[in-house]
């Protein structure tokens, strides 16, 4: 039985700020069914402390930038698969709020330093002689923890590295000042390994150590290949590109289902679609918008940031609003974008829904309530809000690029007829395009019969963990059994 340590800086339940926390929340016990041990490693934020009541210290390490011990705390969650190691710095992680931002929106200013410790930690467990453990591979999971495969790199009977890409676009990227009070071997500082443009990059450390890389869907494995979704970095990928595979999330239909989810107003199935109108009517009503279950609501939930395409909608929202629907949105994110909607949605009271927060509950209850769900990121490396909006029977309007060209099937009027259409497509990230699969997809929904028949597609849809837990699997597998001796 192979055994896993999964570095991630964020995990559902404990933590999450998108989907890594979704992906870190199931993937783990995923493959604890499949018969892998899997072990889950995270930093020790307040969160994390307060949701594994009964910890215990499993080993304490020192780490020369650091000044005192580091201690790794382990629980499980109840019902849970997997066992589970906070890196203990309170220096570092006991800080109130967002894992990676401080109060005012800014990232907190020693995150180089956070997650050098963290990575630095999990490098110093390999082998550690308070614990009897030694994991086949560790899996890495974006930049927080970039720097275990070039850490680990020169250690012989070491175990193997996985790094998985979830968003190519955050990079960890820091001053050559920073690198050098880490504490870091200095010949990291090379173009060959983390010195990327004279900055110092935590991606960078992953993309070229690590034994494999993964991304999380097939078609942004061959993008990230390319300048337009590289973001800089496609030479370094280019020549890994013979062990970089693409495998696609999936969705938790245990959280995400609307057969048994208990954040909802009327659970419902494909047999009790009409139920579905039930949770409309609770989201007007939440939203202090006129209630009317003949009126379309388009709904986005979402980081407010530029990837997802917000400025698209916000270009086009009081166009859209000339036509009789309401549209509800659910993020935080930059200010500007903030701002603005809130202004329109002074202007709109009674069309448009606006909750700038994270909610958890009203994540749900938009995929219940609402008929459409917006999705026009700019580049999307696999989103699973779309999977969720499928399972609900709300139907996705995307732009054509990454996993979003991987899950969604195009509402043609002959995929509808034949029972494989799930949503709308456009091909050019500009306001005008947007517009116009708004209105083609408005046209579907006057036809009540074709617009039901499209929603119990969707709802029949099924990315289940799984199969890309299987793909996993069989990755690690392959990985471990071509490992040269050492
Ligand atoms: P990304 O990871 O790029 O943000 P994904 O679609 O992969 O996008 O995952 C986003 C996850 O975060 C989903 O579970 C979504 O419901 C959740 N989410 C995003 N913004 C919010 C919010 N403001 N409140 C609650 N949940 C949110
Ligand atoms: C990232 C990506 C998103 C993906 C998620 C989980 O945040 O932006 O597309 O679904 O990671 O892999």
């Amino acid at each position: 039985m192979y055994k896993i340590l999964f570095a991630t800086s964020e995990a559902y339940p404990l933590i999450k700020t998108g989907g890594l926390g979704d992906v870190a929340g199931i993937l783990p016990a995923e493959l604890a069914h499949l018969g892998l041990e899997v072990t889950i490693i995270l930093p020790a934020y307040p969160a994390c402390k307060t949701h594994l009541k009964y910890l215990t210290e499993i080993a304490s390490l020192q780490i020369p930038s650091v000044s005192g011990l580091i201690r790794i705390l382990k629980g499980r969650l109840p019902e849970g698969s997997n066992s589970i190691w906070l890196v203990d710095s309170p220096i570092h992680f006991d800080r109130p709020g967002n894992p990676y931002l401080g109060e005012n929106g800014q990232d907190w200013p020693d995150n180089a330093a956070r997650f050098a410790v963290f990575c630095q930690a999990i490098t110093q467990l390999v082998n550690h002689p308070e614990l009897n453990w030694q994991p086949d591979i560790i899996h890495c999971n974006d930049w927080q923890t970039g720097l275990v495969p070039p850490l680990l790199a020169p250690l012989s009977n070491r175990p193997a590295t996985l790094f998985t890409i979830h968003n190519l676009a955050y990079q960890g990227l820091f001053s050559r000042q920073q690198f050098e009070t880490l504490d870091l071997p200095p010949y990291l500082w090379s173009s060959s390994a983390l010195e990327f443009y004279d900055q110092f990059s935590f991606i960078k450390g992953g993309l070229v150590f690590a034994d494999w890389l993964t991304t999380v869907s097939p078609t942004y494995a061959q993008g990230i290949l390319t300048p337009e979704f590289g973001c800089g970095l496609e030479g370094v990928l280019r020549k890994r590109a013979d062990h970089l595979t693409g495998i696609l999330n999936g969705a938790d239909y245990q959280r995400w289902d609307p057969v048994h989810d208990s954040f909802i107003k009327k659970p419902y199935s494909k047999a009790t679609w009409h139920h579905k109108a039930l949770n409309k009517l609770a989201l007007q009503h939440q939203y202090g918008l006129l209630e009317d279950k003949t009126i379309p609501i388009l709904g986005f939930v979402g980081r407010l940031v530029e990837q997802k395409g917000i400025d698209l909608i916000i270009d086009i929202l009081p166009k859209l609003f000339s036509n009789k629907i309401q549209v509800v949105f659910l993020g935080e994110g930059h200010k500007s974008y903030q701002n603005t909607l809130q202004k329109i949605a002074r202007d709109y009271p009674r069309q448009m829904g606006l909750s700038i927060s994270y909610n958890e509950q009203l994540a749900h209850s938009i995929q219940a309530g609402a008929d459409i769900f917006l999705m026009p990121s700019r580049f999307e490396p696999c989103g699973l809000t779309q999977l969720y909006a499928l399972r609900y029977g709300t139907i996705p309007i995307v732009h054509r690029t990454g996993g979003l060209s991987d899950t969604i099937v195009e509402a043609t009027e002959e995929n509808i007829q034949q029972e494989l259409a799930t949503g709308f497509f456009f091909e050019e990230p500009s306001p005008s395009a947007l517009f116009t699969a708004i209105q083609k997809a408005l046209t579907v929904y006057a036809q009540p019969d074709q617009w039901r028949e499209l929603a119990l597609t969707a709802m029949g849809q099924n990315f289940s963990w799984r199969t890309s837990a299987k793909a996993y699997y069989n990755l690690y597998h392959q990985m471990l059994s071509n490992r040269p001796t050492q």
